[in-house]
């Protein structure tokens, strides 16, 4: 995206089993003695591999180099379902979306802007119009929008906040960590291995399971898809046909989990994957402690 428009981009590459390298950002920035990068862009968290990333050291490495690049993450998969702190993490841009821990359908996108991105955006000359964050806040003041408001979505957000307030944010964020333990216990039930590497790091929005190599991930969802309706998540790019994911985020809970883990442990054995039928009964210990 930055790319096509006409920005300079420098990919940090990874491995896609580990998160974005804290180390990695503050040798680049530090190597930076003219100060030609401007931002920083992390994903909170990788929802093509149920990686996430410690936003909080990556800026703790760039405030380490005295750097000033604006820090911008992606909370698309993340935001009302994994820990997250704009303000004490010192994030300059956070986008976050409708369509995942919201619980809505695609159609909203928001922006946590801090002071620094808001001066910084006065004096950028790439085009914008859309996303241009002044009149926003303009019509905002009075109350208003400057375009035609996504109405109905915003009903459905209004009641989607009220849900995870009643909820409450601590117990929504512990529920999603407990689903995740509970599903990495069903993929170490049936033998297989979670991609992501990094204790640290484990996605408690999705978990992303590895097959033996001479297995199609594909085929198990295709098979689970039509045995019990249940669609899993594809491995992109150099993942595809290796991995699939498991998605546990939003309005879900034990039952919600234990269905869906009994659907791919069904689904596996039915794609003649080698695997022990133990799955679904480690995440129930887990999810019963
Ligand atoms: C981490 C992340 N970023 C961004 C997006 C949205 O990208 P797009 O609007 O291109 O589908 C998604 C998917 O909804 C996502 O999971």
């Amino acid at each position: 995206m930055a790319r096509s428009l006409g920005l300079d981009v420098d990919v940090v590459p990874g491995d896609w089993r580990h998160g974005a390298d804290p180390d990695a950002a503050a040798e680049r920035l530090s190597a930076d003695t003219g100060r030609t990068y401007k931002a920083v862009c992390v994903v909170h968290n990788e929802t093509s591999t149920g990686v996430t990333s410690r936003v909080g050291e990556i800026r703790a490495a760039m405030d380490a180099a005295g750097h000033p690049a604006l820090l911008l993450v992606d909370t698309i998969s993340s935001l009302g379902s994994i820990d997250y702190r704009h303000d004490e993490w010192g994030v300059d841009v956070t986008v976050a979306g409708s369509q995942k821990g919201l619980m809505l359908p695609p159609g909203l996108s928001f922006n946590a802007v801090s002071d620094k991105a808001l001066a910084a955006a006065q004096d950028a000359r790439l085009p914008k119009s859309y996303w241009d964050w002044q009149p926003i806040l303009e019509a905002n003041a009075r109350g208003f929008y400057p375009y035609t408001p996504a109405t109905n979505l915003l009903y459905g957000l209004r009641e989607a906040l009220r849900m995870l307030d009643e909820e409450g944010l601590p117990q929504v964020f512990a529920r999603h960590q407990r689903h995740a333990e509970a599903t990495r216990a069903a993929v170490r039930g049936w033998g297989l291995e979670v991609l992501c590497l990094d204790d640290r790091e484990h996605s408690g929005s999705l978990t992303a399971v590895l097959l033996p190599d001479d297995h199609d991930a594909d085929e198990v969802r295709r098979i689970v898809l039509e045995r019990y309706d249940m669609s899993l998540g594809a491995g992109l790019s150099k993942l595809a046909t290796k991995i699939f994911r498991i998605g546990h985020l939003g309005h879900f809970n034990d039952l919600t989990l234990a269905g869906t883990l009994a659907g791919v442990q069904m689904g596996l054995v039915l794609a003649g994957v080698p695997i022990k039928t133990q799955g679904v009964e480690a995440a129930l210990e887990r999810l019963q402690s």
